[in-house]
């Protein structure tokens, strides 16, 4: 019996096509910017049985070009049928990979474009020009409301496989209606001149590349240690089920640990809802670049195929992502989903001084599930981990190629680092938002904020040495909007009031914040009204169906106030119910020279630690690693 939240076949993405088509849902003109699994309720789900009886069912987006307008649809694949079809006024829905390329393809053939690209820097080969699409936003231009634009920004290759991003074209930036396919302006300012320079990072255009590198192999004889049944996964005692679609990329669902012979819930859904790049220049060429990448670009969309670029090691299985393009036209990204087990170094260990002859010594190993996302020039790795002591990681890796602007000789701009003559790169931010819908032994949940603080100095207090943890439960939304805090050390811990541990206290994961960052822009900048997200890194909610996005449905061109700050003003009750963990994490990104031409993975993230859940190291029982020979100058 397959998981209800097995993400659609190729062959079910397909169907939903095909049932909108027949129920003349689907004009000509329209694309279809989604179609992914409407996922069954979570009571369903967790009841574990009746799984059979459940219909499959899909979402989609839908965006007709010749009347600007939005569609959501809902159907029951297995019967064929679409059961809800609605208008969504004045929104954009994400662009498609289609537009992209379309976009481009625009902006090449357009002799305005071609003209200024020939004035400004005797540009006469457009097939070395590279348009990258890059959203629109808003910035209060009452004509732009309500059209479908992109503000693409352009480079130039000096041959057909030079790294174009070493030669950005200052000073042009084209503007696309992307309902009529066609540039309907090229804003042209103070002309710069193209660097002198190139830098380039593929193997056959890097000399001299260094030749002490030994092999280093994985092998595992026996194949992996984790069993997949379609998507569903399960990993000695974990056992989950990897989601993916168009909008989100990779997503994680109920995700459960084996304990005492039974399998005990601990998330429900795990997913990256949406991120935002804020530049810091205030130059025009440069102002308006902000890119939300999920709900603008798509982060399943731009995924990449691991079949020819997977950096894993041992023994890899792949999942395909199955996508449609804006024709609805089956598109399958092979091997987008990447499943590996890695060793993680020394899980527990202890040697017992009286006892020398018996250290006890355990390897940690850990079941990795990634995906990666190229997103025009840059490139974000998603990687969640699950561990033996229960621990559940997320990192984000952050690599591809920095967003440059080029300066005139001797320029030193104020908003950003020169990184090779001519070349510099403005500062930005880099924000993510995490969805954490836990059900901890169960639905009803509670969120406490931890902060540390030191006793108050006095007669309790005598050597001054107290401090002690401070447990407050959320009750309301408003409440619960918090950032971190280092001087209260502040944690995070989802309880369950209603099932209680060994030591008599409520069953419980902490949440670690990792690295993070305050945005710099003023909260009335543009890119903020529309990431109102980035105002707390800590947002909690009572689950509600349709508060997937933390900066809303439609972060396209919005004018903002969507989203988490939008629901959260109703303050609602969450207090012993079905919450969801919203997390905010922000990476400030004040660029290097040895960031170019390619950057070094920058790294991010956070974890989630059992605490109270189990009722002890839930790792005590992994056995020793078979021992084995050992070559002159190993370890242990
Ligand atoms: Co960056």
């Amino acid at each position: 019996m397959p998981h209800p939240l097995e993400p659609l076949s190729a062959a079910e993405v397909s169907r939903a096509v095909t049932v909108l088509a027949a129920a003349g849902k689907l004009a000509p003109t329209m694309r279809v910017v989604s179609v992914m699994l409407k996922e069954p309720s979570k009571v369903e789900v967790h009841a574990g049985t009746g799984w059979e009886a459940l219909p499959r069912e899909a979402a989609a987006v839908l965006f007709d070009n010749a009347t600007n307008s939005c569609f959501e649809a809902e159907l029951n694949l297995s019967a064929e049928a679409v059961t809800a079809f609605r208008h969504v006024p004045g929104v954009q829905p994400t662009m498609t990979i289609d537009e992209q390329v379309e976009c481009e393809r625009a902006v090449l053939n357009d002799a305005a474009f071609a003209d200024a690209i020939k004035r400004h820097h005797g540009i006469t080969d457009t097939a070395l020009v590279m348009v990258d699409i890059w959203s629109a936003g808003f910035y209060g231009n009452a004509e732009e409301k309500g059209m479908r634009l992109a503000r693409p920004l352009c480079f130039v290759r000096s041959d057909p496989t030079d790294n174009g991003y070493a030669r950005p074209i200052e000073g042009i930036r084209p503007v696309v209606d992307l309902n009529a396919m066609r540039v309907i302006r090229v804003e042209e300012y103070a002309p710069v001149p193209l660097p002198p320079g190139s830098a380039n990072y593929a193997s056959a255009r890097v000399p001299n590349q260094r030749a002490d590198i030994k092999p280093l192999a994985i092998t595992q004889p026996d194949g992996p240690g984790f069993v997949l049944e379609g998507n569903a996964i399960s990993w000695q005692k974990w056992a989950l089920v990897i989601g993916f679609n168009a909008r989100e990329g990779l997503t994680l669902h109920h995700i459960r640990y084996r304990d005492q012979g039974r399998d005990r819930s601990i998330l429900y859904r795990a997913s990256l809802t949406e991120m935002v790049v804020p530049y810091a220049d205030p130059n025009p060429t440069q102002v308006r670049k902000n890119a939300f990448d999920v709900g603008e670009y798509g982060m399943g969309m731009c995924a990449n195929s691991l079949r020819l670029g997977c950096d894993c090691v041992g023994h890899i299985e792949y999942r395909d992502a199955h996508l449609c393009d804006s024709r609805g036209k089956s598109l399958t990204i092979e091997n987008a989903i990447c499943i590996h087990e890695e060793d993680y170094g020394i899980l527990w260990k202890h040697t017992d001084r009286r006892l020398p002859d018996a250290p006890e010594v355990r390897r940690s190993r850990r079941l990795v599930i990634s995906s990666v996302s190229t997103v025009e020039n840059y490139e974000y790795g998603f990687f969640w981990y699950f561990y033996q002591d229960g621990n559940i990681g997320f990192e984000i890796k952050l690599t591809g190629i920095l967003s440059l602007g080029a300066v005139n000789p001797g320029e030193k701009p104020p908003f950003g680092s020169i990184i090779a003559p001519q070349v510099y790169a403005p500062n930005h931010q880099h924000f993510f938002n995490v969805r954490l819908d836990f059900d901890l032994d169960g639905i009803a949940n509670t969120v406490q904020q931890l902060d540390v603080t030191a006793d108050p100095v006095g007669p309790d207090n005598p050597f001054e040495n107290a401090f002690r943890a401070k447990a407050t439960a959320l009750e309301t939304e408003k409440q619960a909007r918090a950032h971190l805090n280092l001087e209260t050390g502040r944690a995070w811990k989802v309880v369950n009031p209603a099932v209680k541990n060994a030591v008599g206290e409520p069953v419980g994961y902490k949440f670690f914040p990792g690295d993070n960052a305050f945005p710099f822009a003023s909260p009335n900048a543009w890119w903020r009204k529309r990431a109102g997200f980035v105002n707390h890194h800590v947002w909690v909610t009572p689950f509600a169906e349709g508060e997937k996005y933390a900066a809303g449905d439609y972060p396209n061109q919005s004018t903002g106030g969507d989203g988490l700050i939008k629901w959260t003003e109703a303050d609602r009750a969450i207090a012993d119910t079905d919450v969801v963990f919203w997390y905010t994490f922000g990476h400030t990104h004040i660029p290097r020279p040895e960031d170019y031409p390619v950057m070094p993975t920058a790294y991010i993230g956070f974890l989630l630690k059992p605490n109270g859940f189990f009722d002890l190291n839930p790792a005590n029982d992994v056995p020793p690693s078979e021992p084995k020979a050992k070559p002159a100058g190993c370890c242990h």
